[in-house]
């Protein structure tokens, strides 16, 4: 074991290079960090690499005053890019070994607790373990190391270098002082932080976000509106996230966003179960942006220069044909409940709202790191009235928005009923304190 103490956070590991990985590498480097990089093989090591850099050289491009030629060239330099956990291991000086390293590998328990097991044995005693992980347990990870009270969550969103949220989230034996040299490091890379208390399947973000994508999935298949309506009716000139729910799908990428629907499906069952037909979509491997087939992206819309007469961009054929069969044939599973409302803000937001008072009511966050992780972590009205869904429940009316989900509740099934705490607040008249 090296004899030094390991007194600060000055190099970051990163363990994974895809889209998220490589995001984390690359903003590490520009706020000062070196990084160590680690695949599993040389091809996907290759890939990373090429990932990072072409980041560092769009910096170099939008940013170009501020970083030249040189100063991009002595980043791409500060990555030591390997396949070889020992890597990870201490090395004879304190600035050549990382204090903090970040799984950010897909999400599969049985890799990651592997990858854990192998960076515990490896890894200076003091190193502290986060995980990237959008929805899995931070707990199960931390109990196959000996150092349950470094494991951490570190949730970034993507585009990492844009998006300024970081979702903390603690594991049952998390160290307090393990949260705060991660909030540290946080500020370090000029991201603002929320606190996510209990580890609880999804965090707060993703748990909001995934009731939000279900409702516009579901109603898409209902045939209550197309892809492009829904997204207009949410997008920045309307309800005021910066990109509709299927453009960020195609964004984010349906095979991460797919996984997660499972994974929050399988833990709050009814109200999350995603719709059977993402599933059948996600086997065509026509994940977004990111699948590009002769030059195109190709998810549920096909990212091309090309617009349709309505000057749209044009649905993936795939997709409209799916959806016809669907919703021709009514043997087709449409379970767990099979309809909800038309298409309405109410119908994609108000299940938001109540996901927000389930969070609290979890006690999984503060009110305020509640609105904060939605305003920040997914631009929840960045582009309208800057308001987190809690905010906007007192302006919306908390009894209007319990009376419209206990009638639908009624109508459509139990997936939309409003859990204990918002009936408490809507009877009560009181509005949430953020
Ligand atoms: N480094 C630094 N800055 C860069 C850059 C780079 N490599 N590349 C581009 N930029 C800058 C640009 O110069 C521009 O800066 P400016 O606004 O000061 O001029 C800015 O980044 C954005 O430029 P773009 O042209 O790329 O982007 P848009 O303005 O079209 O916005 C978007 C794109 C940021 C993706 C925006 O549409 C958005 O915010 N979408 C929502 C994204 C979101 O919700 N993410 C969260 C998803 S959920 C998640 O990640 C959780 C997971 O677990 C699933």
């Amino acid at each position: 074991m090296a004899e030094f103490e390991l007194s600060d956070i000055i190099t970051v590991g990163v363990v994974g290079l895809g889209s998220m990985g490589s995001g984390i590498a690359y903003h590490s480097l520009t706020q000062g960090f070196p990084v160590i990089a680690n695949e599993a093989d040389d091809k996907a090591l290759a890939s990373g690499k090429g990932r990072v850099e072409k980041l560092l050289d769009k910096l170099g491009q939008v940013k170009a005053q501020d970083y030249p030629g040189d100063r991009i060239a002595e980043l791409k330099s500060s990555v030591q890019y390997t396949t070889d956990f020992a890597a990870f291991a201490p090395q004879t000086d304190e600035f050549d070994t990382a204090a903090l390293v970040i799984e950010a590998v897909y999400e599969n328990l049985a890799v990651k607790t592997d990858i854990f097991r192998k960076l515990d044995q490896l890894t200076h005693p003091d190193t502290i373990l986060a995980s990237n992980t959008s929805s899995l347990p931070i707990t199960e990870l931390a109990k196959v190391t000996g150092r349950p009270d470094k494991v951490i969550g570190m949730h970034f969103f993507n585009p990492v270098y844009r998006m300024k949220l970081v979702e903390i989230v603690m594991g049952e034996q998390t160290s307090q002082e393990t949260l705060e040299k991660v909030r540290d490091v946080c500020t370090r890379l000029d991201k603002e932080t929320v606190v996510v208390k209990r580890d609880l399947p999804g965090f707060l973000v993703n748990r909001m976000l995934g009731v939000y994508m279900n409702e516009a999935m579901r109603a898409l298949v209902e045939g209550k509106a197309s892809p492009h309506e829904i997204d207009e009716m949410l997008g920045p000139k309307s309800f005021g996230f910066p990109m509709g729910p299927f453009t960020l799908g195609d964004y984010v990428g349906l095979d991460v966003a797919g996984i997660v629907a499972r994974i929050l499906g399988d833990s709050y069952g009814e109200r999350m179960e995603p719709h059977p037909f993402l599933a059948e979509f996600l086997q065509l491997g026509q994940f977004g942006e990111k699948t590009v087939v002769n030059g195109e992206g190709v998810g549920l819309y096909i990212h091309t220069k090309s617009r349709t007469a309505d000057n749209r961009l044009p649905l993936n054929p795939e997709l409209v044909a799916i959806l016809d069969r669907y919703r021709a044939n009514s043997t087709l599973p449409t379970a767990p409940t099979s309809e909800g409302p038309d298409a309405s803000v109410e119908r994609f937001i108000y299940p938001v709202v109540n996901e927000a008072f389930w969070c609290l009511q979890d006690e999984m966050a503060s009110p305020g790191d509640i609105d904060k992780s939605m305003k920040i972590g997914i631009a929840f009205r960045l582009l309208s009235d800057r308001k987190g869904p809690l905010e906007y429940a007192n302006g919306e009316g908390i009894r209007k928005i319990y009376d419209t989900l206990s009638a639908w509740e009624q109508q459509f099934g139990p997936r939309y009923g409003p859990c204990d705490l918002l009936k408490e607040y809507a009877t009560s008249g009181k509005t949430v304190q953020v």
